[in-house]
């Protein structure tokens, strides 16, 4: 989703503007732009397409002043256009202003404001915004024969007519939000307001930094304030006031930004995707370091914040989601199902925060996010928050709205993923999946010796993960053989029926071929009239309950001339039989498949889409946290 960034203080804006556009790039845009005010004037940079472009622009007509907004543009109201870009300016160039988020109620607006003279140029929702900021300070600050009449404010009733004139168009606006602006007869001041999409301002030394999110601030400072919903803050260079729609004025509070340089780096890989898949070892220990609890033979976990009598009481788990997100919720509902026999639903957030489920009061909601920022999913916590449900979150962001939101929760430990493609979220997802899993089943039916068996299993996980890694090579000759393919299909059962669903998405992500994931045996109700010699089917085929069935399956599309890419054990002996193509995984048990099964097929899409010569880490119209309905 779209990126902003701010700076004000002693040093030229633009330079962290541009590298803070360039961390931010991950989240997914099309266009870009900055504004600096130099010697009392906007100075506006826009362009389509990458933030090289804009740099180049930059070179050419350099924007000068300490002052200044940068953001990257994900198109929802117009198309991805220099004039369409942002930052948009208000009025006589009275405020420029970037915005991330959806104004629903921006065509009356526009209406209203043509009606009293002030026009806009693009076909965005944001310049709605930035015309009815002007029109409120025009109508605040200007002297009746139309001149600035700024002289005849004392400074202090400078700045609360700007913030009054700010708080008034705030409160005509429907839909979200993350607002930064600045205003060319305030040239020391940013005001910035949320409702709905993310913004953070980082502390400096007589400076302050704005961004979506922190990794434009590493490197600069780890001091970070986030700003919540209906709240506005007033930035200069030595001040932050933060003022609630309904509270006024309240204390923000700076917490500690936990990311190091490194971890927004390449390190040497060629893109942010394989360095991902290649962290995994690292980052599925990170998610069990800690809480495993061998003298109870559970998992432990610091945040649920639910009291014993809550935790025991639970008859229900709702699991919601998006993507990626949501396919850990579908291998989280085997585990739990299977080890605490509690009932698990899985619910898209999208779906669930417009549906009306009849659910008991001891139904918990857990959501679970990368981001921490995917709107569906906040807005199906709220709903569920709101019927008196216990909520939780899995969440990778540190500090992100529905970590903050929820009642308690989980964090993954993976660092920040950068790559749109989410990898190794999703394995630590499904780790924490496992262990939430054997904490309920140890409060219920699951016996000690069983439990232990988990944690054993759990702990040599890292080895194991680091062994699927193993066959990349063996993976990109697949890829490079298939790649020009336009149909695929991913076939697994049981656990590893998510898997599939997980390997196709990641295939049409980032490569742009169609893939469609099934349950292996739902496939001859329909899938396999589309398979042919050009329509691979990657099979996901460990040992295990189904195997024998799968097998069967396999042959099923053999017998109708389709190739077959088989994800097996090391010890498979049928699947090698009948496969064209053979990646082997560690042997390991059934729960934990879907963990070392999901990196070959991460490793597939990777060298699929680059064979394919696509932009693996910004694949077309994809953003990396989507915070617009
Ligand atoms: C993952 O590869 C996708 N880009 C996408 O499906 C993602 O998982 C989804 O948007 C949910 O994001 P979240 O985990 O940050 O909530
Ligand atoms: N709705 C705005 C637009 O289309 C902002 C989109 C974004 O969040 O990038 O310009």
């Amino acid at each position: 989703m779209c990126g902003i960034v701010g700076y004000i203080g002693p040093y030229q804006a633009s330079d962290f503007l541009v590298e803070g556009l360039r961390r931010l790039e991950y989240r997914g845009y099309d266009s870009s732009g900055v504004v600096t005010i130099d010697d009392g004037e906007f100075t506006v940079t826009k362009s389509t397409g990458r933030v090289d472009d804009l740099v180049e622009k930059l070179k050419a007509h350099p924007a000068r002043g300490s002052i200044g907004l940068g953001h990257t543009r994900w198109a929802t109201h117009g198309p991805a256009t220099e004039v369409n870009a942002h930052p948009h300016i208000g009025g006589d160039n009275v405020v420029a202003l970037v915005h991330n988020g959806v104004i629903e109620n921006f065509r009356e607006l526009k209406q209203q404001l043509a009606e009293r003279g002030y026009y806009c140029k693009s076909a965005t929702d944001t310049e709605v915004v930035a015309q009815l900021v002007a029109s409120e300070i025009d109508a605040r600050c200007t002297a009746p024969n139309g001149a600035a009449s700024n002289a005849a404010f004392s400074a202090a009733d400078r700045y609360s007519a700007l913030v009054d004139a700010v708080q008034a168009a705030l409160s005509q606006l429907r839909g979200t939000y993350g607002l930064a602006m600045v205003f060319r007869d305030w040239p020391d001041v940013i005001i910035v307001a949320r409702l709905g999409s993310p913004l953070v301002i980082g502390v400096g030394d007589d400076e302050h930094f704005v961004a979506s999110d922190g990794s434009p601030l590493v490197g600069h400072t780890d001091r970070i304030v986030y700003l919540a919903d209906h709240e506005l803050a007033v930035v200069t260079t030595h001040s932050i006031r933060v003022i609630h729609r309904d509270e006024g004025d309240v204390r923000h509070k700076v917490n500690r930004l936990d990311i190091d340089t490194t971890q927004v780096e390449l390190g040497g890989f060629p893109h942010y995707m394989l360095k991902e898949i290649f962290e995994q070892p690292e980052t599925v220990t990170a998610a069990i370091r800690g809480r495993l609890n061998r003298d109870e033979a559970t998992a432990v976990f610091g945040g649920l914040n639910l009291t014993a009598q809550q935790l025991r009481s639970i008859d229900r788990v709702v699991l919601t989601a998006c993507g990626t997100s949501w396919h850990s919720a579908l291998v989280g509902e085997y585990m739990i199902e299977s080890f605490a026999r509690i009932p698990v639903e899985v619910e898209y957030a999208s779906e669930l925060r417009y549906r009306n489920p009849p659910m008991s009061p001891h139904t918990v909601l857990f959501a679970i996010t990368q981001s921490g920022e995917t709107i569906d999913t906040l807005a199906a916590l709220r709903e569920m928050k709101r019927k008196g449900h216990p909520t939780l979150a899995i969440c990778n962001v540190v500090g992100s709205t529905i970590a903050r939101e929820a009642d308690g929760g989980i964090y993954l430990h993976a660092g920040p993923e950068v790559g749109v493609a989410s990898t190794k979220a999703y394995t630590s997802q499904c780790v924490v999946m496992a262990l939430l899993a054997l904490y309920f089943g140890r409060m219920r039916d699951l016996s000690f010796d069983a439990g232990l068996r988990i944690i054993d299993e759990l702990a040599a996980l890292p080895k194991y993960v680091e062994e699927s890694l193993e066959c990349n090579n063996e993976t990109r000759r697949i890829a490079a053989k298939y790649a020009a393919c336009n149909n695929f299909l991913y076939l697994g059962r049981q656990f590893n029926f998510p898997t599939a669903l997980e390997g196709a998405l990641k295939l049409k992500e980032i490569s742009y071929i169609h893939a469609e994931g099934y349950p292996a045996a739902e496939m001859k109700h329909g899938p396999i009239a589309l398979v042919d010699k050009h329509t691979p089917s990657v099979f996901i085929v460990p040992q295990g309950g189904v195997y024998s069935k799968v097998i069967a399956n396999m042959e099923e599309i053999k017998a109708r001339g389709g190739p077959v890419i088989a994800v097996v054990d090391k010890d498979d002996s049928q699947a090698v039989e009948l496969a064209d193509e053979v990646i082997h995984i560690p042997t390991v048990p059934e729960f934990l498949q879907p963990i070392v099964a999901a990196i070959p097929l991460q490793l597939l899409a990777y060298h699929a889409a680059t064979f394919r010569g696509c932009d693996v880490d910004k694949p077309r119209n994809l953003a990396k946290s989507v915070t617009v309905e």
